[in-house]
């Protein structure tokens, strides 16, 4: 039968709501096996669908876009950042690429938090003790660990999700002091650090905010670590590249850091094996917008986008 609905390609599975959305839609070519695609079944993909929507897992590097000009006009990605994909090449490409900001920041949010208190209280070391019958009862010097109350949190990149875990933090009685783009204020913020440099010196914890670009690579740098005060604590749930991760494990192998708490990977999935030996510091797969009803938003965000696109209005997340 010839359709003519646009086709969409989902690279991975996605929630029943999502898929069923977009089914009402387009022809969806759905990823059963929810393996990732390979980086050849994704230049395959440009050539026989309409829009293509991948997640950050699926790089979509200069490569793919070779053989441009291709049938895709519309990359909907379903997340927030957009590292994996190559916008200048796309641009070059002719396709316009969208993302899902707004609907996983308080999820986000949530899951730095949570690494920050899983850190600072050694909960996974705890949790791994109790399932190998390791733990005898409870006593009053043992598995003891820092509290957050009273501590100053340092965010470094201060958008959606920095904003929402300051609101977190405060809550929790946490100082809260920042450095990232103003956003053009013209009002003081007397929580704005004076440089990132102070920032890493006067901070106990610090989270990452901040894009993964060129500028931001290794961010978190061995000289940088070496600035953070003994004793503190750093939680990503950025992206990896922010940290050199081998500097990270040397810092908590030492003891100069008390603990880190990771969401995201430098090379991810790959764990740095340094970093898997070590007690003091949680692995998290990636979970900070791994909730059904997030991961329903992002996807419903995505198909948003990519019917504004076919309908001929501009799509609201448009990055390019
Ligand atoms: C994002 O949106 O960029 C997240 O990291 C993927 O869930």
């Amino acid at each position: 039968m010839l359709t003519t609905r646009p086709v969409a390609y989902l690279t991975r599975r996605h929630t029943e709501a999502v898929e069923a959305a977009f089914a009402e839609h387009f022809e969806v070519s759905v990823n059963v096996g929810d393996v990732p695609r390979t980086q050849s079944e994704l230049v395959r993909a440009l050539d026989h669908c309409d829009v293509l929507v991948p997640i950050v897992g699926d790089p979509c590097d200069e490569a793919l876009f070779h053989h441009a000009p291709c049938r895709t006009t519309l990359i909907a990605n379903v997340g927030v950042g957009v590292n994996h994909i190559d916008l200048s090449a796309a641009a070059r490409a002719g396709i316009a690429v969208t993302n899902t900001p707004d609907v996983l920041t308080d999820d986000t949010a949530d899951i730095a938090i949570a690494l920050m208190l899983m850190a600072a209280r050694r909960l996974g070391e705890g949790e791994r003790l109790v399932r190998s019958n390791g733990w005898h009862g409870i006593a009053p010097t043992h598995h003891l660990g820092r509290t957050l109350r009273g501590r100053t949190l340092g965010i470094i990149g201060y958008g959606r999700i920095g904003r929402a875990v300051a609101a977190r933090a405060r809550a929790f009685g946490l100082r809260v002091q920042w450095v990232g783009r103003t956003g053009g204020s013209a009002m003081p913020d007397r929580e704005m650090a004076e440089s990132l440099e102070t920032l890493l010196a006067t901070s106990d914890v610090i989270s990452l905010h901040a894009p993964a670009t060129p500028e931001t690579h290794h961010l978190i740098s061995a000289a940088r670590l070496a600035a953070m005060k003994p004793g503190s604590i750093l939680v990503n749930t950025a992206r990896g590249t922010l940290v050199d991760e081998r500097a990270l494990a040397e810092s908590l192998r030492s003891g100069h850091l008390f603990a880190a708490g990771l969401d995201v990977y430098e090379h991810e999935p790959k764990i740095t094996p340094a970093l898997q030996g070590l007690e003091n510091v949680v692995l998290l797969p990636h979970l900070g917008s791994a909730t059904v009803e997030t991961r329903t938003a992002m996807g419903l965000r995505a198909l948003e986008n990519a019917l504004q696109w076919f309908s001929g209005r501009p799509p609201q997340d448009r990055m390019i």
